[in-house]
């Protein structure tokens, strides 16, 4: 299983901000917003992953990110240059994907929540067994902004519609999505939609209607945003503080992802952290070492 973080577009609902700069290089309250997803897939167990950005902002990526070695990962880089959609990822990430099962996810997208490895886990695992795709769910009191599904008389969803006018459901599909090997073929079969997109719906369409999509929900425990918009950008970001300052923990952090994940080490951990000490950010990462030689950290 590999992963995929596509994170190009324009970022046009943020302008100005990010008219110099990637949306997904934006901080979400005290980190870039990529590592968000990033650790939501570290945390899943993938190793190798792709990195999907617009042409001119893949160098500040490469600055960032690297090649994921020092965090025990593996980072590959490709461009979109112009946003054709998401599932042209699917397409840009084939020869890196070599037939391998994929989960894809958005790079303006934030997951948080007790359990979620688990739940991310058994996509994972029917995704490999060749069972299709697997969506993550969420209730959403503005469902014609999203992918929103429609469900029949027993509650099984049916299908899938792209921003509706009149919501079917307030159940939306977040930007978090795994499929088995053939989805890059098909998605390679989908036509551009009126807005000239091959559309990750279209794709979700397909699966659902050959019955070969799981859709696991996101119930209340679960908090999912899309930082894509000011506001929106703002909300993620004042949740991270509030549950960061609650619990003297940090969401996100790729660092102590890697570190609990086993994939680094102490030493490395504290390297890591040096550069970075004059932020509080830093200091968090090295305080994690101190609460552990003193047995603290749960
Ligand atoms: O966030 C979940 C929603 O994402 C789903 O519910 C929708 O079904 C799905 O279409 C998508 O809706 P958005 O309106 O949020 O898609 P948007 O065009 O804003 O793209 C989402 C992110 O993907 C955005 O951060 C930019 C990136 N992107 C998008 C496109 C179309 C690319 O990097 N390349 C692209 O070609």
């Amino acid at each position: 299983m590999k992963g995929i973080i596509l994170a190009g577009g324009t970022g046009s609902r943020l302008f100005p901000a990010t008219l110099a700069l990637s949306k997904q290089l934006l901080p979400v309250f005290d980190k870039p917003m990529i590592y968000y997803p990033l650790s939501v897939l570290m945390l899943a167990g993938l190793r190798e992953i792709l990195v999907i950005t617009t042409p001119d902002d893949r160098p500040a990526f490469q600055r960032l990110l690297g090649d994921g070695r020092q965090w025990g990962i593996a980072l590959d880089y490709a461009v979109q240059d112009r946003p054709r959609g998401i599932a042209e990822a699917l397409l840009i990430g084939r020869a890196f994907l070599a037939g391998a099962p994929v989960a894809l996810i958005l790079g303006d997208n934030l997951f948080y929540g007790q359990g979620l490895s688990p739940l991310i886990r058994r996509g994972i695992a029917a995704a490999q067994s060749g069972e299709g795709a697997t969506l993550f769910a969420y209730r959403v009191p503005d469902p014609q902004r999203y992918g929103t599904l429609v469900f029949d008389a027993t509650g099984r969803p049916v299908d899938i519609v792209e921003k509706p006018s009149e919501p079917p459901s307030s159940l939306v599909v977040t930007g978090l999505y795994m499929y088995d090997g053939d989805a890059p073929d098909a998605a390679g079969d989908l036509v551009p939609s009126a807005r000239g997109e091959l559309e990750i719906t279209d794709l979700n369409r397909r699966y659902l209607a050959a019955g070969r999509c799981r859709v696991e929900r996101l119930g209340r425990g679960f908090a999912w945003f899309d930082a894509g918009t000011h506001a929106s950008l703002l909300q993620a970001a004042q949740f991270v503080q509030t549950v960061q300052d609650r619990q003297g923990l940090r969401i996100g952090s790729v660092e102590e992802t890697a570190w609990r994940m086993g994939l680094i080490d102490d030493t490395r951990l504290g390297a890591l952290a040096a550069p970075l000490r004059a932020s509080g950010y830093g200091a968090y990462l090295n305080d994690l070492l101190d609460e552990e030689s003193d047995g603290g950290v749960g």
